[in-house]
C-alpha cells in the first residue's frame, strides 16, 4: 500500500505533520472552552450577528467568560457590534490575541484584518472559484480557532453566515458542539430556509437550542408601545412543528441596532425595556440548555 509522503514526496509528510499539528493546536484549545454554541439560520440579515453580540453580552453580564468568532468571513459585522472595529490585533506567544469588546467579550473577526475602507475580501487562489472561496473561508475559520489564544471560556459563539452550507464544516471542526441557537423572523420565505437548516442540523445529529423569533412586535419609537408587526404564532407554531424549543419574542426595537451600530450592548442603558428582557428571558433559556448538562 502506498503512503500519502510516497505520491507526494517529503512535502507530503510535511504536509501531514502541519495537518496534525494544526488539529491537536485546535483540540487543546476547544478543550479549555466548556460550551460551543452556533447562531445560524440559513438566511442573510434577520439578526444572528445582532442576537450573538446581544446573548454574548447578557451572558458575559451574569458572570460567565465569552468569546465570540465572527464566521461570516465575506460579511464580518462582529467586530463592529462588539466596538471593536479598527482595534489591531496583536500576537503572544500562545498565539493571536482576540479584540476584547464591550463587557470583556474576547473577539475575533476577519475585519479586524481587513482594512477599514470597504475593500472587500477576495481570494487569490487556483482560478479564484466559488469552491476555493469557500475552502479559504472554512481555512480562516479554522485558523480563527486553532491560532487564537482564547484561554479558558465558558462560552464560545460562532456566528454563522447566511447558508446551512457552512454547518457541515464547523461540526467537522468542533464535533463537540453544545448546541444550536437558530434565528428567524416571522416570516414564511425566512421560516422556509430556517426549516431546511433545522433538518441539516438534526441530520447531524446536533442538539438545536432553540428558536428565536427576531423582529416578532415593533417598538414605537415616540411612545415605546410594542406593537404586533406580523400575525402572532407562526414561529411557535414552526418551532412545535420541528420539535424544537421555542426560546422566546425579540422585538423589533431601533435601540437595538442603535447600539449596535456604536459598538455598545443597549443592554447597558435599556434594562428595563421590553426587548432587554426579552434578551435576558432567552439568555436564562439558554444558561438552563447549558446546566442541563446535556454536553
Ligand atoms: N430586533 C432588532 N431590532 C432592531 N434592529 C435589529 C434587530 N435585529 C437585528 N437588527 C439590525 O438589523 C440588521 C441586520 O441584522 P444582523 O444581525 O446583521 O443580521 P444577520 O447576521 O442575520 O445577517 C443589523 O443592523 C442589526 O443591528
Ligand atoms: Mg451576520
Amino acid at each position: 500500500m502506498k503512503r500519502y509522503s510516497d505520491i507526494a514526496g517529503d512535502g507530503g509528510s510535511n504536509i501531514v505533520v502541519q495537518v496534525t499539528e494544526r488539529m491537536g493546536r485546535l483540540k487543546s484549545r476547544m478543550d479549555k472552552i466548556t460550551h460551543k454554541i452556533a447562531v445560524m439560520s440559513g438566511k442573510g440579515g434577520v439578526g444572528k450577528s445582532a442576537v450573538t453580540a446581544t446573548l454574548s453580552a447578557v451572558l458575559a453580564m451574569r458572570g460567565y467568560r465569552v468569546g465570540i468568532i465572527d464566521a461570516d468571513i465575506n460579511g464580518p459585522s462582529i467586530a463592529k457590534m462588539l466596538g471593536v472595529r479598527g482595534r489591531a490585533i496583536t500576537t503572544s506567544e500562545d498565539g493571536i490575541l482576540p479584540a476584547i469588546g464591550h463587557h470583556g467579550i474576547k473577539v475575533m473577526s476577519m475585519d479586524n484584518l481587513l482594512p477599514l475602507d470597504e475593500t472587500a475580501l477576495t481570494w487569490d487562489g487556483p482560478s479564484s472559484t466559488h469552491a476555493w472561496a469557500g475552502t479559504a473561508e472554512i481555512g480562516a475559520v479554522r485558523e480563527f480557532l486553532s491560532d487564537v489564544s482564547w484561554g479558558e471560556l465558558d462560552i464560545l459563539f460562532i456566528d454563522l453566515p447566511p447558508g446551512p452550507n457552512r454547518f457541515n464544516d464547523i461540526i467537522n471542526l468542533i464535533p463537540d458542539l453544545a448546541g444550536v441557537i437558530m434565528v428567524t423572523i416571522p416570516s414564511e420565505v425566512s421560516e422556509l430556509v430556517v426549516m431546511k437548516s433545522v433538518s441539516m442540523v438534526k441530520e447531524l445529529n446536533t442538539p438545536i437550542i432553540g428558536l428565536i423569533e427576531n423582529m416578532g412586535s415593533y417598538i414605537c419609537m415616540s411612545c415605546g408601545a410594542e406593537e404586533p408587526l406580523f400575525p402572532d404564532g407562526s414561529v411557535k407554531d414552526m418551532a412545535a412543528y420541528m420539535n424544537i424549543p421555542y426560546l422566546g419574542k425579540i422585538p423589533f426595537d431601533p435601540s437595538i441596532s442603535r447600539a449596535l451600530d456604536k459598538g455598545q450592548a443597549f443592554l447597558t442603558e435599556d434594562k428595563d425595556s421590553s426587548s432587554a428582557k426579552a434578551f435576558m428571558k432567552i439568555g436564562e433559556r439558554v444558561i438552563e440548555f447549558l446546566d442541563g448538562g446535556r454536553r
